[in-house]
């Protein structure tokens, strides 16, 4: 997970009133056919980040970067324990679990020879997964760009990466595909263009005026826009390939996942509240439209004007329709303002193109110390929209979790430690339930994370599982929101922990 520190300095601070008690909540409420998943990603989890010939990434190169770090190197060791880890996917009651794959892994160069280890380690995962009856959810990209394709033609701001990336994605379909039930062609690329080619604070940390980020090289001006446009094009043409060559045979669905917070106006001022639609519409829009109607929203393509690249015929019919299923990565809310801080105004960016700041609603993103917040009734507006700007399309919730300081010991039941996660994982299964009810066609939803793993925001963890990164052996022991979400999926009551409702001034849906 990865939160969007694009803007910042938080505003108000709600507390959920905490009030007695829910129905017991369990998996028989939903649909049958309904998922429950837990997720990871590669490079957050695997660790082995130099073994069996992987090449490094774009996230592990970067010198005195956090993700420079040597944590990321061992992460959460699954690459050696991914046996031990199904097993208690298996024991939890999960019905599927998401998961990456290491491009520079199964193809160290990024193009050309395949990793023969690499594609025995997916090959092993796939199959202790499939034996274990858990379907696999698994992501092409999720930040994580071959090294060598960034330092031979800068990445993703060249289309020569549309081929590169499609390559890549038909060595996945063509080796894997068949025990794969869902593609997702990348995670959160309205994150990652945004943040790693305009803003500068993620990698491959590029940007200029008017970022305040010191980057060495960069145009953010323009090049936010140019890495989304090509990524939607690399999507378009893997979506094809699969359909026309692999979807057939295979069966599986195809799609991609976005960063999904809820946007609230900060007042209701009529500035605010029309920048809350403006931050939607470059949000959610900048993805959607393209891969719903074949172009960029309207209010984009007037207010970023030539600096916003255009589709050519086929492009936009290649991209119309280009997704089987939306995947929401979603953990809370942001409130809009409708200025700029102090970001410059003198150069123009998508910061500007948006003129809104986000806050976020507990203490600054930028100083990770706060605890997140919970509003699961945003869940619920956030899936109403999907629902009514984009045909009724199929959703997951890709992500939803609580990051929770990582102690020294696993968070017991007598502590009281892990109480936050359990009463947020109740509080938006229980508003997933309220939409599935209201007719939104959402047919799964993962908890971030399974293990704990790697996280950007240091001493902090989202794991089902805690992991003792001390430990020589990366012990993972159950915490008491495994336990809960475990007996939720088994259809008993949960967990001796006090059940919550949030009552927020936002949720009125209760
Ligand atoms: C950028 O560099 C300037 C001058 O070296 C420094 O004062 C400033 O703090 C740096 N900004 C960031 C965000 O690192
Ligand atoms: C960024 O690119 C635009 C369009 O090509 C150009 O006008 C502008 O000068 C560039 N800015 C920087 C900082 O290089
Ligand atoms: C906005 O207006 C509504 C209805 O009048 C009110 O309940 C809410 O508190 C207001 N929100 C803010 C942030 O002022
Ligand atoms: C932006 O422009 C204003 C007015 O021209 C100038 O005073 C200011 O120094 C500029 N800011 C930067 C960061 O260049
Ligand atoms: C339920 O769905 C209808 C139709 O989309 C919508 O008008 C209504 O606002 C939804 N209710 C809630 C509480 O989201």
């Amino acid at each position: 997970m990865e939160r969007p520190f694009m803007f910042l300095v938080f505003l108000f601070f709600l507390s959920p009133q905490i009030q007695a008690s829910l129905s017991h909540l369990t998996r028989d409420h939903f649909p049958p056919a309904f998922l429950f998943g837990a997720g990871t990603s590669s490079l957050q989890v695997e660790g082995a980040a130099q073994e069996d010939g992987k090449k490094p990434s774009i996230e592990e190169t970067f010198p005195d970067g956090i993700r420079g770090s040597d944590k990321l190197k061992v992460a959460a060791d699954q690459y050696h324990k991914y046996k031990e880890d199904v097993k208690l996917m298996h024991e939890m009651g999960l019905d599927a679990y998401r998961f990456s794959i290491a491009w520079s892994r199964l193809i160290p160069d990024g193009r050309g020879a395949v990793n023969p280890l690499g594609l025995k380690y997916y090959n092993s995962l796939l199959d202790e997964l499939h034996s274990h009856g858990i379907a696999a959810h698994v992501t092409l990209y999720h930040f994580d760009l071959p090294q060598s394709l960034q330092d031979e033609y800068g990445g993703w701001v060249d289309r020569r990466i549309i081929e590169d990336f499609t390559a890549y994605a038909e060595v996945c379909f063509r080796e894997f595909g068949d025990r794969v039930v869902a593609w997702s062609t990348f995670n959160e690329p309205n994150f990652f263009t945004l943040a790693g080619y305009d803003v500068g604070l993620a990698a491959p940390y590029r940007c200029s005026i008017p970022s305040f980020f010191n980057c060495s090289e960069g145009n953010s001006s323009v090049d936010g826009y140019l890495t989304a446009h090509n990524v939607l094009l690399s999507h378009a043409n893997a979506v094809q390939l699969y359909r026309e060559r692999y979807q057939p045979k295979q069966g599986g669905s195809i799609g991609l996942s976005l960063m999904s917070p809820w946007f609230l106006p900060a007042t209701n001022s009529s500035k605010d509240v029309a920048a809350t639609q403006r931050v939607v519409d470059f949000q959610f829009g900048w993805f959607m439209d393209p891969l719903v109607h074949g172009d960029y929203p309207l209010i984009m393509r007037r207010i970023v004007g030539s600096r916003l690249p255009t589709f050519g015929e086929k492009e936009s019919k290649l991209l119309k329709s280009s997704i089987d299923f939306i995947g929401l990565n979603h953990y809370t809310i942001f409130y809009v303002h409708d200025d700029l801080g102090n970001w410059d105004m003198n150069q123009t960016d998508y910061i500007t193109d948006v003129h809104a700041r986000v806050s976020f609603p507990g203490v600054s993103p930028f100083e990770e110390k706060g605890e997140q917040e919970s509003f699961p009734s945003a869940m619920s507006d956030l899936l109403e929209y999907f629902k009514q700007s984009y045909k009724d399309v199929t959703i997951f919730i890709h992500e939803n979790g609580l990051a929770l300081p990582h102690g020294n010991t696993p968070p017991s039941l007598e502590s009281g430690d892990d109480d936050p996660r359990v009463q947020y994982l109740q509080g938006y299964l229980d508003a997933l339930l309220t939409s599935i009810r209201n007719g939104s066609n959402v047919e799964g939803y993962f908890v971030w994370s399974f293990v704990d793993c790697f996280e950007f925001a240091a001493g902090k963890a989202f794991g089902l599982y805690y992991v003792d990164f001390e430990d020589a052996n990366f012990e993972r022991y159950p915490t008491p929101s495994s336990i809960w979400y475990s007996n939720f999926l088994h259809g008993k009551e949960g967990s001796k922990v006090k059940r919550h409702v949030y009552q927020t001034e936002l949720s009125s849906y209760i």
